[in-house]
């Protein structure tokens, strides 16, 4: 037994009642603002049409490989990243807590981006936002105060018009959290995907039929071909495939932990990062179509709207829905998509937060939930709910992703594949309860192009970071805002590394047994 935690031994874990809950619960976390908001826009702006090629390039070399590590390590070690990084070599559960703590923190502002979008799902029916959509935006919605300069850079000025959905947010999400993986996680997806698809499925329908839309199809996908000689362009592709896929920060660990010892991995994780580009794809469309329509309208080239990120979703949307014919049924679709999506997504990144306590500290499922929603929901509630929310969420936003989610990926595989030579153990896990069979290939993709790439990436990126300040925001508050979050990321893997576990989590046996004697029986989920 560990020195390090008591003999308590572990209740049953928690399961997805089967393969489909499961599939659609990973659809559900994959599919998300990422994919609405952040793809057209990135597509577009790294060579249109051009970009599906190092797209497509990442994600079978880094996104389906690393979300098969994510999986072989949650389904063989039965763990949320804490646990299964410990089980893999005790001082790694720090490289867990460091994936935790991009959850939380992802968490608080990704709450506040819904809480937007639910706003504005009720603004679309009498077209609140009037003419003037970003005057609406940024002054009437979020009462923006202007950061620098004389201005104070956090201030306590709340928003009912934010905080209200918020905090509806987060209560809703505890309620889910707190009734379980398969009668909350589950169950919201597997009643919110199917919903998405139709309603999202309408809205790209109706787009293409637009005036105008095939100006807009023909910006995002004429190709820019010597955009693929630009290594920015390679950099924003394998971004755009970590953050939308769920992949190495904790989630599909986690999520993957969930299914009984014999599950079918592969398959469904083929499945699950298919479906996720085909939703991109999907929003790219719908979302081009509908700018084109509005270029036409207004007159102006696609180019010389804003077609990125916050400005896209909340300027842009707001504009085409006043100006097209049924607007508000088409208003209601898109931000009604935006808080179905982005809420299947939310409810997996907070998953991982709520498990890793629960394990860590012996809580149940309703204690993790009461307090990690009530802990994080102030915090996004203070942070985001005021009048200088918008800038602290875009820098925070930067960092985590920018930084820590690539750290997160690298360490994965330095660690896991170059230092504790775990590769041939988990592919073997996978290949020994999948039908897919995982090839060597595998092993080149997650010890070298992975690792090499997102080296590369991360590199170029904390020098543009510190050669240039973020959006032109003060350096000052980037300094503390920006380079402080990764600080506080690293000193949580550290800090909650140190407790003593409540059940010993080495007391476990992974199965099947490894290297493989003769075939045995799945142990019952009587452990963990
Ligand atoms: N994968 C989620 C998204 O794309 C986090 O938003």
């Amino acid at each position: 037994m560990s020195a390090n935690s008591t003999s308590v031994t572990h209740p049953p874990r928690e399961q997805f009642t089967g393969q489909v809950g499961f599939i659609l619960s990973a659809i559900g976390s994959a599919v998300g603002l990422g994919n609405i908001w952040r793809f057209p826009g990135v597509a577009y702006e790294n060579g249109g049409g051009a970009f599906l090629v190092p797209y497509l390039i990442a994600l079978l070399t880094a996104g389906i490989p690393i979300l098969f590590l994510d999986y072989a390590l949650g389904h063989r070690f039965r763990g949320a990243a804490p646990m299964a990084f410990r089980r893999v070599k005790r001082w790694l559960e720090s490289l867990g807590w460091f994936q935790v703590m991009i959850c939380f923190v992802i968490s608080i502002y990704y709450a506040a981006v819904l809480a937007w979008a639910l706003s504005f799902f009720v603004y679309s029916f009498d077209l609140r936002w009037g003419t003037d959509t970003a005057g609406f935006f940024v002054g009437e919605h979020l009462q923006l105060a202007d950061v620098g300069g004389e201005d104070p850079w956090f201030t306590l000025d709340f928003v009912a018009a934010v905080l209200i959905p918020l905090a509806i947010v987060w209560v809703v999400a505890i309620v889910v959290l707190a009734a379980g993986v398969a009668k909350g996680v589950q169950r919201a997806n597997v009643v919110f995907i199917p919903l998405l698809v139709v309603s999202f499925g309408i809205l790209v329908v109706r787009s293409i039929f637009l005036d105008g839309a095939a100006e807009g199809l023909n910006a995002l996908f004429t190709p820019d071909w010597s955009a693929l000689g630009n290594p920015d362009v390679w950099i924003a592709a394998y971004g755009q495939i970590f953050f939308s896929l769920s992949i190495a920060f904790g989630i599909m660990i986690t999520y993957s932990s969930y299914r009984k010892r014999r599950a079918n991995m592969t398959t469904p994780g083929l499945v699950v990062a298919f479906s996720n580009s085909g939703f991109e794809l999907l929003a790219g469309i719908g979302v081009f179509s509908a700018l084109g329509f509005l270029a036409v309208n207004e007159g102006v080239a696609v180019d010389e709207l804003g077609i990125v990120g916050v400005t896209l979703a909340f300027i842009t949307f707001p504009e085409i829905v006043s100006q097209m014919p049924a607007g508000p049924v088409f208003g209601a679709l898109f931000f009604g998509s935006l808080v179905m999506a982005g809420f299947t997504s939310l409810l997996s990144i907070l998953q991982v937060v709520s498990a890793a306590l629960q394990e860590k500290w012996g809580l149940n499922r309703q204690m993790a939930a009461v307090y990690l929603g009530v802990f994080s929901g102030i915090l996004s509630i203070v942070g985001f709910s005021t009048t200088t929310g918008l800038i602290a969420l875009d820098t925070m936003d930067n960092w985590s992703n920018n930084i820590g989610i690539v750290a997160s990926a690298i360490f994965m595989c330095v660690f896991v594949v170059w230092v504790y030579r775990r590769a041939p153990e988990l592919r073997y896990h996978l290949n020994a309860v999948s039908t897919g069979v995982v090839g060597a290939w595998w092993y080149a993709c997650v010890g070298l192009i992975v690792p090499v790439v997102l080296a590369v990436m991360l590199v170029q990126r904390i020098i543009n970071l510190l050669r240039e300040p973020y959006e032109g925001y003060d350096t000052t508050y980037l300094l503390i805002v920006g380079w402080g979050t990764v600080v506080f990321l690293v000193a949580g893997a550290v800090l909650l590394t140190l407790p003593r576990w409540r059940r010993d989590p080495d007391v476990f046996t992974p199965w099947p047994p490894y290297p493989p004697l003769a075939e045995t029986a799945a142990p019952k989920e009587a452990t963990r």
